[in-house]
């Protein structure tokens, strides 16, 4: 049934405060659902830092905004490649020089749907190296800036974590065998969510109650996410189906994503947000389901233990 937490439009940025004094930091905010939340909480005095890989596509989003929210508005980027841990580590470093508080990390950028296997310079499949382990080392550098600030962090699902293996190829991380593009995209974005759930565990586990962590999905949202790097059939599928009531808007895909980072009154973590209308596609924003392949606590317990080996970091928690 549907959540109506929110009533029946759902969460919009309508039920947004003022936003002065905190910051927010978004991973791939330069296109798509990123920039549309980056507009959302400018919008409301906030303070945005991009983490972006593109800094020509940085800048013409600052620009942008700069244009709309006019020059004072408080935004920034510093440049990151999600696909290189190096570069992920030394984005860090800025960030901690640079931004005292974090209110809420996004871990909105990923690629998709990457038509060949690829592996990134640190030798992981392309999509489970940008899109998870990335993320991993990123949030596990910033965590301590995040819980000084009390802060949140939020995690970008897909509906696509329903589809392929449903979990994790150990034995095969980097799809050497069967390599699909949905498939290693599905099994990245399970992994983002089983990062985020066993976060949870391990902050509940110490007693901590400083840092919140939320996992959302977008639904399916008209966003460059396929353009960029799916194939051209992949492409001409998409772009049919922006033409049917079973896409919305980049704008309406960014509400779960200001919600989860800003909703006071958000108490439940072990879930997943996001529209709540036809096939969990489309529609009102609020608590959508969340199936238990999700947290399976074996799987996402080793896939912990493997990800600090693989990017080199332990969390400490
Ligand atoms: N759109 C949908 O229907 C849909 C459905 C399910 C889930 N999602 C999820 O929603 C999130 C937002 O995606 P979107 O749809 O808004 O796609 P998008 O328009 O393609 O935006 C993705 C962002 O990620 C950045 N990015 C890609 N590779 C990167 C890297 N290596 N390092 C740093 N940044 C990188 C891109 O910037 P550059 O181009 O500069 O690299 C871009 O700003 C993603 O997590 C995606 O998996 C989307």
């Amino acid at each position: 049934m549907a959540d109506t937490t929110f009533g029946p439009k759902g969460w919009t940025p309508e039920r947004l405060g003022d936003q002065s004094g905190k910051t927010y930091l978004i991973t791939g905010a330069n296109a798509g659902a990123g920039f549309q939340a980056a507009r959302t909480l400018l919008n409301k005095n906030a303070k945005l830092v991009m983490l972006n890989r593109s800094k020509a596509k940085s800048e013409a989003a600052i620009t942008k905004l700069k244009q709309e929210f006019g020059i004072n508005a408080d935004v920034s980027f510093i440049r990151m490649d999600l696909s290189v841990l190096d570069s992920v580590r030394k984005a860090a470093d800025e960030v901690l020089k640079f931004v005292p508080r974090i209110d809420a990390l996004i871990n909105n950028a990923a690629i998709a749907q990457v038509p060949t296997r690829k592996l990134t310079v640190d030798g992981f499949e392309s999509q489970l190296g940008t899109n998870h382990y990335g993320h991993f080392l990123l949030n596990g550098l910033l965590f301590d800036r995040i819980a000084e600030s009390k802060g949140r962090i939020v995690v970008v699902a897909s509906l696509g974590y329903n589809m392929g293996l449903k979990t994790i190829k150990f034995d095969d991380m980097n799809w050497d065998q069967g390599y699909g593009a949905n498939t290693a995209y599905s099994q990245s974005k399970l992994a983002q969510m089983m990062f985020a759930y066993e976060l949870q565990d391990r902050l509940a586990a110490a007693g901590r109650g400083d840092v919140q962590v939320f996992v959302y999905h977008p639904g399916s949202s008209a966003t460059s996410l396929i353009t960029t790097s799916g194939s051209r059939t992949m492409r001409f599928i998409w772009w049919l189906m922006t033409k049917t009531p079973m896409v919305q808007t980049a704008e309406q895909g960014s509400y779960p994503e200001v919600m989860c980072a800003t909703e006071e009154t958000l108490t439940k973590q072990r879930a997943l947000y996001g529209p709540t209308g036809r096939m969990e596609m489309v529609g009102p924003v609020g608590r959508g389901t969340l199936n238990t392949h999700a947290h399976d606590k074996p799987v996402m317990t080793r896939l912990w233990d493997e990800s600090e080996k693989a990017v080199g970091f332990n969390w400490n928690l």
